[in-house]
This record gives structure tokens, sequence and C-alpha cells, in this order.
């Protein structure tokens, strides 16, 4: 009977240490912070397929992008718990993302002398902070031609009329009318695309879902996705942009 109490308490307090241990880690350690890195990661490629998916209709059929956009923009729970939560997932990312990188120069402050680097590891994952960096200034252009718009449209006095469901389509079209915004887009789609090339992958492994089965394939399907998804955010700018009425 002592034994048994003994051992249950014994038991507790591991128990109890692990999950200190857990919470600590999640937030202090290196592999906590990737852990965290990675699930955001993972939150924002479902992100930007849904997102393409969306932008992909603006293509074939005006009236479905604008019911997609309609619903997107005033569906309560996209718009009061989904939406909270992309811009926690997209804040959270850069900022782990700029913790990472310091972390990782301060424990190795001095530069390899001979960087054999491209033996062991691509132009990608080593310029990640370079692709995020360019991506994130793209996130402020983009916020200021989109979302900024349709905030004060929809929750300022005198924005507009909500009930104007078929604008969405015209709005964007409109946007793609400057070559020079074009031209940055693509820029920071291409840059994109670098980034997912190594994130994509990077978030199973940091997960560990790391397996001799698995991850040839996830891999592959990593290279499809950061090609893909950006070609396909290209091809919907460049589509608007050549089919301007007026040039
Ligand atoms: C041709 C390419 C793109 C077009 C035409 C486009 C268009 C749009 C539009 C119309 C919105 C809706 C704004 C609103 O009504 O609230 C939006 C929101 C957004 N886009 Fe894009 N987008 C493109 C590419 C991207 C890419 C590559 C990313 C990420 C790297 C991105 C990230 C976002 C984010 C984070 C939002 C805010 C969603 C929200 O909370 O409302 N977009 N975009």
């Amino acid at each position: 009977m002592t034994i048994l109490i003994f051992m249950n308490i014994s038991n507790f307090l591991t128990l109890y240490k692990i999950k200190n241990q857990l919470m600590a880690g999640l937030t202090s350690s290196t592999i906590g912070r990737k852990y965290a890195m990675a699930f955001s990661a993972l939150f924002l490629l479902v992100f930007l397929v849904m997102h393409l998916s969306v932008n992909m209709l603006s293509v074939f059929s005006k009236g479905a992008f604008d019911e997609a956009s309609y619903f997107m923009g005033y569906n309560p729970l996209v718009q009061f718990l989904m939406q909270p939560i992309l811009i926690f997932a997209v804040f959270f990312h850069f900022i782990m993302g700029f913790v990472l990188e310091i972390k990782n120069r301060k424990a190795r402050p001095v530069k390899y002398l001979v960087n054999g680097a491209n033996a062991n590891s691509t132009w990608m994952s080593r310029n990640m902070i370079y692709s995020g960096l360019v991506v994130l200034a793209f996130l402020v252009l983009h916020m200021y031609d989109f979302w900024a718009h349709e905030m004060s449209y929809k929750y300022f006095p005198g924005g507009g009329d909500s009930q104007d469901i078929e604008r969405f389509w015209i709005e964007l079209h409109e946007k793609f009318a400057d070559p020079i915004r074009v031209a940055a887009y693509v820029v920071a789609f291409v840059l994109l695309g670098l980034h997912l090339a190594h994130g994509f992958q990077s978030s199973f492994q940091s997960i560990g879902a790391r397996h001799p089965k698995y991850t040839p394939f996830i891999k592959a399907l990593g290279t499809w996705y950061s090609i893909l998804i950006p070609l396909g955010f290209v091809f919907v700018a460049v589509f608007h942009f050549v089919t301007q009425s007026h040039h």
C-alpha cells in the first residue's frame, strides 16, 4: 500500500515535471520555438491554397468571385474567428522567424572561414530571412491595397454601401491596371516561391514528420507546391493586367 501511494506520488511528480518542461519548452527552447514556427507555417500553407482558390475564381467568373468575396468578407465566422487567427499566425510567424534568426546568429557569431554550405544546405534554406522579408514587404503593400480599403469601406461611416456585392471583382481588376504594382507583386511571388521551396518540407521536419518512406514524398510535394502556388498568383495578377480594357 505505502509503495503504491509512493509510486503514484512519484508518477504524479514526474508528469508534473514533464508538463512544466513542455510548457516552458514551447516558449523558451529552440525546439519549442521551431515547433511553434512550423505550426504557424503549416497553417499559412493551408491559407495560401484557400486564398489562391478564391483568386482563381476571378479568372473564370466575375459572379463566382464576387459571391466568394462577399462570403469571406461578411460571414461572422470568417471575419471574427478565422481572420483574427490568420492575423495572429502571420505576426507570430514573422516575429518568431526573426527571433530564430537572431538566436542562430548568436549561436555562431563568427562565420565559417570556408563555407562549404553548398554541400549540405541549399541557398533557399540559408536565406529564409531575406525571402521572408520580401514577402513581409509585399504583405504591407498588399494589406494597403486590399485589406485597409475593405476595412474602411465596411467599418467606417460613409465608407460605402455594404450591400454592394458586385464591387469585389472590379476593385481587384482595377488594382492590376498598374504595371509597377503587377511587377512588384510578381517579384514578391518569386521570392515567396523560394521561401516555400525550403519552408514546406522544413515545417514537416520540424514537427518530427520524418520517415524514409514519406520524406521523399513530402519533399516532392513541397517542390510542386512552391512552384504551382506562386505561379497561380502570378497568373491571376498577369491575367487582370492583360485583360484591362483601356490599353
Ligand atoms: C495575385 C495575387 C493576389 C491577389 C489578387 C490577392 C487579393 C486579395 C484580396 C482581394 C484580399 C481581400 C481583402 C479583404 O477583403 O479583406 C486579400 C487578402 C489577403 N491576402 Fe491576398 N492576394 C494575392 C496574393 C497574396 C499572397 C501571395 C499572400 C501571402 C503571402 C496574400 C496574403 C493575404 C492576406 C494575409 C490577406 C488578409 C486576409 C484577411 O484577413 O482579410 N495574398 N488578398
